[in-house]
């Protein structure tokens, strides 16, 4: 049985940076075996926020998609661009919709990050602010995370990185969160529950 991992670009534009790291990310879990869900952001869109939204026990259909494929997949990676030193805010409104149900989804899955942005830091300060509700909620967020900086020239035509040493240790990364997914799966003390 092939360890299955989500993977989806925390960005809607169609010319995103962060697709195209997170595409790059899907070629290596293949390459090692790994079996790959992609998703797009926009098929977990949900309207902004409110309580009072929560009767009969709605929930909007993009939070309903994005608690069936974390579900479906041992593990999860997230290619998010950076705003304003944070996470997209659709992101956290995402995360706090799909936070409701119960057994709360996050629950002790596991989570790789990482970021793709035009400046020198790659979007790494928004990764933090995304670690905070993913381990509030009990996601294992893996320690090391991927950013990409000056991501508008990175890549080659066919998605590969510029940069050969940045391309071995983008694959390193994802190489050794994939073991320890893999490894947690015949642990039944670390599996998910
Ligand atoms: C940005 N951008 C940005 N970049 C960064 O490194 N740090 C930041 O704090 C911000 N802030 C920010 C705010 C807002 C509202 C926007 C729209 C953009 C630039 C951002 O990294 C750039 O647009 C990326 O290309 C976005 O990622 P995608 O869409 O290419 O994946």
């Amino acid at each position: 049985e092939h360890t299955s991992f989500l993977v989806f670009s925390a960005s809607l534009r169609s010319g995103s940076l962060n697709t195209k790291l997170a595409k790059l990310a899907v070629k290596v879990i293949e390459k090692h075996g790994g079996t790959v869900d992609f998703a797009d952001m926009a098929e977990f869109d949900c309207p902004t926020f409110n309580q009072d939204l929560e009767v009969d026990g709605y929930h909007p259909d993009g939070a309903k998609a994005f608690r069936e494929r974390i579900l479906a997949n041992d593990a999860m990676i997230v290619s998010s661009p950076e705003y304003n030193g944070s996470m997209p805010g659709y992101l956290k409104n995402v995360i706090d919709w799909t936070s409701r149900f119960r057994p709360q989804p996050f629950h002790q899955h596991h989570a790789l990050l990482m970021s793709a942005s035009p400046s020198m830091a790659g979007g790494n300060r928004g990764l933090w602010a995304l670690r905070v509700p993913f381990e509030h909620l009990g996601t294992r967020v893996y320690p090391d995370m991927f950013s990409l900086a000056t991501a508008h020239e990175a890549f080659h035509e066919d998605g590969s990185l510029k940069d050969k040493t940045l391309a071995k240790r983008f694959e390193d990364n994802l190489v050794a969160f994939m073991n320890l997914v893999e490894a947690s799966k015949h642990y039944p003390c670390i599996k998910k529950a």
